[in-house]
């Protein structure tokens, strides 16, 4: 059969997404990239902003047409959304075939097969209690980069977050499992390593949700593991919850230069009464002292985060000590939402008083400030050496070719003879716009591998 899969959201369903391709294809399936040619149409859906879900409706809702036209086609929905509604969506959208909730991906393709020889439509959902860490190691994309799911699920519940409902209580993996992915991946060819988990900075903490005593961190554990797998040149990670950065993993970080000097590092308000209604379990200060330690030990670290504006109750001092916070530790980087109330969660209890408009308007703020602050941040790159990761060839001009600075910025350069894909270049930042940076390439490398 020929598959079409849509992904939604996270770079988490992306993963799952990518896991679901490499499961069909070892199958004898065939991955198709539009769903015009496809037998099965699966849409791997989100579930953590009401616009998220009425967007993946829209467009399966979308499809009956298509299904009018060709009866034998198979269509179903997996992911955050599919969990969330469960069997209801068969409701909605009469012509769905599957709802498969998380941590279900190691059934999906039985499910689909099943289908395919008795047109019985089928849900399967996850159960509070049968989180299951199977399915996640299959890879599909053959690149430098490639990302490793390590937690499942999240314990956080942070008050305006549906994620903890949908993903299940939070587990992770083991380090020995995944550094046996990570060398698999990097004997293939992975040059560039992506952790993820809803939280990160919790791995291996049993779900714990207190922060661990200073001199413990089995994230920093695993991190050392996969850094020294020869070949792999880049470790990143997303998202880690601020409160786990302790003494352990700020050293850990500090001390292996192939995690990226970029910490996605989410905020989400700058008020601590704001803070406090959020169940954030930190106050803007807590969170400034984490920033000062990783930049007094990594003074080139960049960070980026994530903000809602908008959130129940937020005054517009609340939203001036965001405000400010974002300028004081002055991101490369932020995604920036506007509170939408999830079903289920603690702050949907809340009134939803803040009008759209305002949401609108301190969203823009946000965005016009962070605009000027990466346009200054280029200037200052200005004559810096910076190391890159070397992707290939630029997008805009095929006589140029492009990398990464271990701070995520795009570096466009003329390659040399020696230049290879995958490999470390050192360059020398002679151009900045407010967006991109051109270099020129220089003879020796910083580091070795
Ligand atoms: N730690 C998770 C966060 C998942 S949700 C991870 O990165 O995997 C991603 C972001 O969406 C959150 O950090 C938060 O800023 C935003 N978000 C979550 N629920 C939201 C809501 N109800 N309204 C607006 N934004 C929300
Ligand atoms: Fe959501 Fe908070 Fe977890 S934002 S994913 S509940 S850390």
């Amino acid at each position: 059969m020929k598959i079409f899969i849509k992904t939604y959201g996270c770079q988490m369903n992306e993963r799952d997404s990518e896991a679901a391709a490499a499961m069909f294809s070892a199958r004898g399936h065939e991955v198709v990239d539009h769903e015009s040619l496809a037998d099965v149409l699966i849409f791997n859906t989100c579930s953590v902003r009401d616009q998220a879900e009425r967007k993946a409706v829209g467009k399966i809702g979308f499809m009956k047409k298509l299904k009018k036209e060709r009866p034998d086609l198979i269509i179903g929905v997996m992911g955050c959304m599919a969990q969330n509604r469960g069997e209801e969506l068969f409701k909605e959208l009469p012509h769905l075939d599957f709802v498969l909730g998380t941590g279900q991906l190691h059934k999906l393709a039985d499910i689909v097969d099943s289908i395919h020889d008795d047109r019985r439509a089928q849900v399967a959902l996850l159960e509070p209690g049968d989180e299951v860490l199977t399915g996640l190691g299959a890879h599909y994309n053959n690149s430098i980069f490639a990302s490793i799911a390590i937690t499942r699920g999240c314990n956080r519940y942070c008050s305006y977050c549906i994620v903890p409902y949908v993903r299940g209580r939070e587990i992770s993996r083991s380090i020995a499992d995944i550094v046996d992915e990570a060398r698999e991946l990097v004997a293939d060819g992975t040059r560039e390593i992506m952790l993820l988990g809803q939280n990160v900075a919790a791995f291996g903490l049993g779900g714990n949700i207190n922060p661990p005593p200073p001199d413990h961190s089995p994230f920093a554990d695993l991190l050392n593991e996969l850094c020294a797998i020869e070949g792999l040149k880049r470790i990143r990670f997303t998202s880690p919850y601020p409160s786990y950065f302790n003494d352990k993993l700020i050293d850990a970080i500090a001390a292996q230069p192939k995690i990226c000097r970029s910490i996605h590092l989410p905020l989400q308000s700058g008020s601590d009464r704001v803070l406090k209604a959020m169940n954030r379990h930190y106050t803007a200060s807590q969170y400034l002292e984490i920033v000062d330690k990783l930049r007094s030990k990594m003074p080139d670290v960049a960070f980026s985060t994530d903000i809602i504006v908008g959130f129940p109750g937020e005054t517009e001092e609340d939203f001036n000590a965001t405000r400010e916070m974002m300028n004081r530790v002055g991101y490369d980087m932020a995604y920036i939402f506007k509170y939408s109330p999830r079903q289920g969660t603690v702050a949907a209890k809340l009134e939803d008083d803040i009008p759209q408009e305002v949401k609108e308007e301190r969203n823009q703020v946000l965005l016009s400030d962070l605009e000027k602050r990466t346009a200054e941040t280029n200037r200052k790159l200005l004559g810096s050496t910076q190391e890159i990761l070397v992707e290939g060839v630029s997008k805009r001009n095929a006589e140029r070719w492009s990398g990464k600075t271990s701070t995520a910025k795009t570096v466009i350069f003329t390659p040399g003879p020696e230049t290879t894909v995958g490999e470390l270049a050192t360059v020398r930042i002679n151009r900045v716009t407010a967006v991109s940076l051109f270099g020129e390439l220089q003879p020796t490398p910083l580091r070795g591998n």
